[in-house]
């Protein structure tokens, strides 16, 4: 008989998951008996947000993630936390905020009642997500602002104190780029000067069928275990569709939905792009293998092709194929490919 991915990696690196609201309540049966079989680790796709759980300075809704942490530990999974400070999805009152101390308090008592909230429980947690731009540098979110680079120290200060055994993870994606990269080396060996820990990097790995180049991902997963910490493949998926901005003469501005162009494949993949797609997940996985060492875990962004973000992103209602498994949880060629490597 055959082994799941859990199963065939098992003395690899843990094999992840994001779930979602209806694998979370055990709504879809579906996803939940997929996820139990493939997975052992899970990532919550939204529910750990600061935007879902803290919309107003004193207003926390912790219904849903409670019960993330509770389905995790039914199913005697690792349970990973994403995430404590990203400049996306906050509560917008926190986009408002001038003073320097206010913001240092705002993000305490965000990190001391979520971190604190589920302190021994958390595997790992995402603690800072794409706090860098493309070259490098800090990215000019509200917190860098009007708290200056402190805040990163601060972010992960707070961290292990509310949840001392949780991994403490910085998580970006385009972490490959040697430019980004030299700018994660820098934020990381700052931390690590200051004496605040930081367990892992998280690579998140929202890639296509032709980039990033193999080269380029292994080199940052060799710069980051030089620094002593631990790699984790965050965020995987694998689009197969075209994106605006690598149109000849497209306008990015241009209103792309419902276009032909964008959205090639409206009811199956074909043959040539499944194989295709099958190849570049078997390569990757190759190049995971070799560095199973300083590996930790791979995270597949969602549970099959169909709650996939990437159907909706950079242009709503496509019709994206970009993970192991269909639209009815059936495995893909690329399933079989990577399985066939622990043959
Ligand atoms: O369920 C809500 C609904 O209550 C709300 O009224 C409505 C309007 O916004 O939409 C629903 O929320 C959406 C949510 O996904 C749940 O489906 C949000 O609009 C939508 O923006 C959100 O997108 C998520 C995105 O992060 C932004 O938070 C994607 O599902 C999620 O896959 C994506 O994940 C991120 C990682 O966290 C960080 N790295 C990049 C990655 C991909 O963007």
């Amino acid at each position: 008989e055959t082994l799941s991915l859990k199963e065939a990696f098992s003395e690899d690196f843990l094999i992840g998951v994001a779930i979602n609201n209806r694998v979370i309540e055990e709504t879809d049966t579906l996803a939940v008996g997929l996820v139990a079989r493939e997975f052992n680790s899970i990532s919550p796709e939204n529910v750990m947000k600061w935007g879902e759980l803290h919309p107003a300075p004193d207003v926390y809704h912790f219904d849903l993630s409670d019960k993330y942490v509770a389905f995790g530990e039914k199913k005697n999974m690792h349970i990973i936390g994403h995430t404590l400070l990203w400049h996306s999805q906050i509560g917008s009152w926190m986009n408002e905020v001038k003073d320097s101390a206010v913001m240092s308090s705002y993000i305490e008592n965000h990190i001391n009642a979520v971190a604190g909230r589920y302190k021994g429980r958390i595997y790992g947690w995402d603690v800072l997500n794409e706090a860098l731009n493309e070259d490098g540098s800090l990215r000019e979110s509200i917190f860098l602002k009007v708290m200056g680079e402190d805040y990163i120290e601060r972010a992960f200060s707070l961290a292990a104190k509310a949840d001392p055994k949780a991994e403490l993870y910085y998580n970006d994606y385009n972490m490959w780029k040697p430019e980004k990269r030299a700018g994660a080396i820098k934020l990381i060996k700052k931390l690590q000067t200051k004496g605040a820990r930081i367990d892992g990097v998280g690579m998140q790995a929202h890639w296509s069928l032709s980039g990033p180049s193999l080269e380029d991902i292994e080199q940052s997963i060799i710069a980051y275990a030089e620094l002593g910490l631990k790699v984790m493949i965050t965020e995987l998926d694998i689009t197969v569709l075209p994106n605006p901005w690598d149109l000849e003469g497209a306008e990015i501005s241009q209103n792309f939905e419902g276009s032909e162009i964008m959205n090639p494949f409206p009811n199956q993949l074909p043959d040539s792009v499944q194989i295709q797609l099958a190849e570049r997940y078997e390569n990757i996985f190759r190049l995971f293998l070799k560095h199973k060492a300083k590996i930790d875990r791979v995270t597949f962004w969602g549970v099959n092709d169909k709650v996939s973000w990437l159907n909706n992103w950079p242009i709503k209602g496509r019709t994206n194929y970009p993970l192991p498994f269909d639209r009815a949880f059936e495995p893909k060629k690329a399933y079989e490919r990577i399985l066939r490597l622990k043959k």
